[in-house]
């Protein structure tokens, strides 16, 4: 459940190797995606304020054009920062292919822990998704979900991936399945301890690696 705040940029020293910076754009079969800029305050709002989208997000954060575009000037600012560190974190901005309204958020980046202004990157990466409405129903998150993961896997070195998902939050528990990923125990370092799923790097491969379902 990657969330609503920001956190300031710490830079874990174990995923600084092998690296390289994002690319422009991120194509799946249906779908195709590209870092979020301020810019897209106006067009992806909309789901924003939808309170079934943000039930397990922390409810309405940005109630306003506006402060949502504050916020998207500082995801920009971070992941301008990962990109110039040479590491592959990336909040992107979701297309289904040939439709010009943006549908959804897709996230590959480190777990927040820690609270309020001391919260901090951890060394664990997680994957994330958020769907406007009308996009529900139709596999696009467990699709993003698989890019996200395979891009953890390929360009990020990293032993395992998460999925922190709250409790009631069935439909993305069902989604984080669908991207190969086992319930574990959960940790008290991450979103209070919320469910946790999450996939290793040899479960990935004997999945069939980046494309595997
Ligand atoms: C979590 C969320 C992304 C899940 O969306 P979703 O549409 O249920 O998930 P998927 O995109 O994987 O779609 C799966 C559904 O599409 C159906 N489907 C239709 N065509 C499909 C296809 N080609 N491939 C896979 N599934 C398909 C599946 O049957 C499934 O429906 P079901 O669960 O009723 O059986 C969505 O509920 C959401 O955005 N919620 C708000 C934000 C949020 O909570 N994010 C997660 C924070 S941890």
């Amino acid at each position: 459940m990657p969330g609503a705040s920001l956190l300031a940029l710490h830079l874990p020293h174990a995923h600084r190797t092998a690296m390289s910076a994002p690319p422009d754009r991120i194509e799946t079969e249906r779908l195709w995606m590209r870092p979020t800029r301020a810019a897209d305050a106006e067009a992806t709002h909309y789901w924003q304020v939808d309170p079934e989208v943000v039930r397990f997000l922390g409810g309405i954060q940005h109630p306003t054009v506006e402060s949502f575009r504050a916020f998207l000037e500082r995801v920009e600012v971070k992941y301008d920062a990962y990109a110039a560190a040479g590491l592959p974190w990336v909040a992107l901005v979701v297309f289904e292919k040939g439709v010009e309204r943006p549908i959804g958020t897709a996230l590959c980046k480190p777990a927040p822990e820690g609270e309020g202004d001391g919260r901090r990157d951890s060394e664990e990466i997680e994957i994330g998704w958020h769907l406007a409405r009308q996009a529900w129903g139709r596999g696009f998150a467990t699709e993003l979900g698989r890019a996200m993961r395979d891009r953890a896997f390929e360009l990020g070195g990293v032993p395992h991936v998460n999925a922190f998902v709250d409790r009631e939050n069935t439909a993305s528990a069902r989604v984080a399945e669908r991207c190969g990923l086992r319930r574990v125990e959960p940790s008290p370092r991450f979103y209070g301890g919320a469910d946790r799923y999450r996939m290793t790097r040899a479960e990935w491969e004997a999945r069939g690696g980046s494309g595997s379902g």
